[in-house]
C-alpha cells in the first residue's frame, strides 16, 4: 500500500510523511532527495545538463541507493558514500529544479522509485507521486502553505546547515522554484484532482499529521 504526499517546497511534506510513516509502521520515501542526489552527481562530474548525451551517459553509471535501515530516516548513497546532508546545500537546492525537469532523469528516477516501492508499504513524498507514480493510490494528499510560513521553515533548514541566510531571498527563491516546477512540461507540480488538500500554514505539526491520519483511519 502506498500513501502519496505531494506539494511544493517548505509545505511540511517531509516531517509529515516521516511521522505518518512511523505511526502506520510504513516505510518513508523522500523522492526529492533522489533528484537532489542526481544533481549532486552531475555537478561533481561537471556535466553540461544541456547535453542529452552527457546526461544519459552519466545516468547509465549512476549508482544511487537508499538505505532504509535507520529508524525513521533514509540514507542516500551515491557510489556507497552517504550524501544525505550534502544534497541539502543551497547550491544543490538552486540547481535541482532544472535537473529534475530533464526527461532522461525523470525516466530513470521514476523507474528506481517504482522498483523500490512496488511491493511494500510506503508513505511517498514528492511532486508527482499522486499524478504520475501512483495515480491510482487510495490515499493521496496535497499539502499547501503560504509563502511566509514556507520561507521561515526553509530558513530553519538552512540554519542547520550553516548556510547564508536571508528570509526575503529564500521567499523569492521559493516563488521562482514553484513557478518553474509547476510550469515544466514533464510531470509538473500539480494537485491530483482526487487528492485531499491540507493547508499547513496555521497548523501545528501534530495537527497536520493527525488530520491525515484521521482521514486514513476513517476510510
Ligand atoms: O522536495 P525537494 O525540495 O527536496 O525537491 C527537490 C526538487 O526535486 C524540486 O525542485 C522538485 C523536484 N522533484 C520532482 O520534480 N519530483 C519529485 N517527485 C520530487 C521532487
Amino acid at each position: 500500500m502506498v500513501i502519496t504526499i505531494d506539494g511544493a517546497a517548505g509545505v511540511g511534506k517531509t516531517t509529515t510523511a516521516k511521522s505518518l510513516a512511523s505511526k502506520l509502521g510504513y516505510q518513508y520515501l523522500d523522492t526529492g532527495a533522489m533528484y537532489r542526489a542526481v544533481t549532486y552527481f552531475f555537478r561533481q562530474h561537471s556535466i553540461d545538463i544541456n547535453s542529452e548525451s552527457q546526461v544519459r551517459k552519466m545516468l547509465d553509471i549512476l549508482n544511487l541507493e537508499i538505505d532504509f535501515t535507520s529508524n525513521n530516516s533514509i540514507t542516500i548513497l551515491l557510489d556507497d558514500k552517504d550524501v544525505s546532508s550534502l544534497i541539502r546545500s543551497k547550491e544543490i537546492t538552486n540547481a535541482v529544479s532544472e535537473v529534475s525537469a530533464l526527461q532522461p532523469v525523470r525516466e530513470k528516477i521514476v523507474k528506481i522509485q517504482k522498483d523500490i516501492t512496488e511491493n511494500g508499504n510506503f508513505v511517498i513524498e514528492g511532486r508527482d507521486i499522486g499524478t504520475v507514480l501512483y495515480p491510482g493510490a487510495k490515499y493521496k494528499f496535497f499539502l499547501i502553505a503560504d509563502y511566509d510560513t514556507r520561507a521561515e521553515r526553509r530558513l530553519k533548514d538552512f540554519k542547520r546547515l550553516n548556510e547564508e541566510l536571508n528570509v526575503n531571498k529564500i521567499k523569492q527563491d521559493l516563488i521562482d522554484r514553484d513557478q518553474y516546477d509547476s510550469s515544466r512540461k514533464l510531470s509538473p507540480l500539480k494537485q491530483a484532482s482526487d487528492a485531499i488538500v491540507i493547508d499547513t500554514s496555521n497548523c501545528t505539526f501534530d495537527d497536520q499529521v493527525n488530520q491525515i491520519y484521521k482521514h486514513i483511519e476513517r476510510n
